[in-house]
């Protein structure tokens, strides 16, 4: 069997390629590629157990290239313990579950002002108008941008995250140029803080760096550009996910139209059947064995967390769509040290977006019959999302 993550067909629908995967050739070396992709549940376990073995360094380089706004800093996600130990100590301030809770009413508020054009329209574009400027508005309020620079943080935003998908030429230029303004815009509103301190998570994090001198201002920095990274389009591809599950499955949305207190288990298993992060790299920092392979010191690896939480061996049948399954366990927000900071955020707005689309409409339905998926082996979600609605008199 051959499996290329790059492969148009195989971004289309890679499970079919991690169910043979699991089976033939649980750790393998990508033709071409360099990497080894980790396709069974416990192997992918065992990479994200071994920061030591499988370390988090080439993230950011990975991601961003010679685009990384702040190559120079320590970033959260591109560190091993005990550096990112001590960053991880500092940001988890910003995201404690209360705080995240405090932000439900803002969250619905922002929600309804969305959705409120669409009942009129009788239909929408999911991706456009709900599930793209929800995380972002959410995320540039959280920050502390102020209301007349969204516009300009929607764009940076969408450019970074444009960028770990790779540009070139002119597209190139214009986006390094929107990050450059990204770097200028937030070091001024790092400066700005030390002396005007807001209620906001830059506020909490340069307090973070003065009182304990821990967090360097590049440090806020990098983790901004982090937070863009991994909140944004991940939390997008989730609440589309969980939609094309739901329309794939027209008697589970009836069970959940009628019983709203379901959708925590829709989201748990959209994430699980249908992740918004496929897998994540890594690099061997010595040869290991794994699964009967070895894998030489320097290579990257890519433990496949959607295909770990396909694994028959963890999840009895795997390839079923079932809110009413278990789903501890699944490795959408990855395990152990990297563990997604932003777990329970992205969880409440997936909540919120679905109930208040199932409290307003009583007939979804999908406008065109096939669904274009997002150009990445990384993030899968669907590139738009056109559907019929029809609003509850
Ligand atoms: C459904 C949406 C999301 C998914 C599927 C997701 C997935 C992940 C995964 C798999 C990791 C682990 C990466 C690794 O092991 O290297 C991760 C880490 C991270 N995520 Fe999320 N994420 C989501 C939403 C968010 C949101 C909303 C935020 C914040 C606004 C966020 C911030 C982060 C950060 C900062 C890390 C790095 C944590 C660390 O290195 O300690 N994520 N995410």
């Amino acid at each position: 069997m051959e499996y290329n993550p790059f492969l148009p067909e195989v971004k289309a629908n890679p499970y079919p390629y991690y169910a043979q995967l699991r089976q033939h050739a649980p750790v393998y070396q990508v033709e071409g590629a360099g990497m080894w992709a980790v396709s069974r549940y416990d192997d992918v376990l065992e990479v994200l157990k071994s920061p030591d073995r499988f370390s988090s360094k080439i993230l950011m380089t990975a991601l961003l290239g010679d685009l990384n706004p702040v190559p120079n800093a320590s970033n959260l996600i591109a560190s091993d313990p005990p550096v990112h130990t001590r960053l991880r100590k500092l940001v988890n301030r910003g995201f404690t579950r209360r705080m995240i809770a405090a932000l439900e009413p803002r969250m619905r508020a922002i929600t309804t002002e969305l959705l409120a054009p669409l009942a009129s329209r009788g239909a929408c574009d999911l991706v456009h108008d709900l599930s793209t400027p929800l995380p972002v508005i959410v995320i540039a309020e959280m920050l502390g941008v102020e209301p007349d620079h969204r516009g300009q943080f929607k764009r940076w935003s969408d450019d970074i995250v444009g960028a770990t998908n790779g540009v070139a030429g002119d597209e190139r230029k214009r986006v390094a140029q929107s990050i450059a303004e990204f770097r200028d815009y937030f070091q001024r509103a790092i400066e700005l803080r030390r002396t005007e301190p807001k209620n906001d998570l830059i506020t909490a994090l340069v307090r973070a760096e003065e009182e304990q001198q821990m967090l360097t201002s590049e440090e806020v920095l990098s983790l901004t550009t982090l937070l863009l990274i991994a909140g944004n389009e991940t939390t997008t591809n989730l609440i589309g996910n969980a939609m094309i599950a739901l329309l794939d499955h027209p008697e589970t949305m009836a069970r959940v139209s009628s019983d709203p207190t379901l959708i925590p288990k829709v989201v748990e298993e959209a994430l699980r059947y249908d992740g918004p992060v496929q897998g994540i790299f890594r690099q061997a920092t010595e040869d290991v064995n794994l699964a009967g392979a070895r894998i030489p010191a320097g290579a990257m690896v890519l433990p496949l967390f959607a295909s770990a939480d396909r694994d028959e061996r963890q999840f009895p049948n795997s390839e079923q769509f079932d809110i009413d399954r278990n789903t501890d366990g699944h490795l959408a927000f990855g395990f152990g040290t990297h563990f997604c900071l932003g777990a329970p955020l992205a969880r409440l707005e997936a909540k919120i977006a679905l109930e208040e689309l199932l409290a307003r409409f009583h007939r979804i339905a999908q406008k065109e019959p096939t669904v274009t998926r997002i150009d990445s082996f990384i993030l899968r979600g669907p590139k738009t999302l056109p559907l019929t609605l029809e609003a509850i008199a």
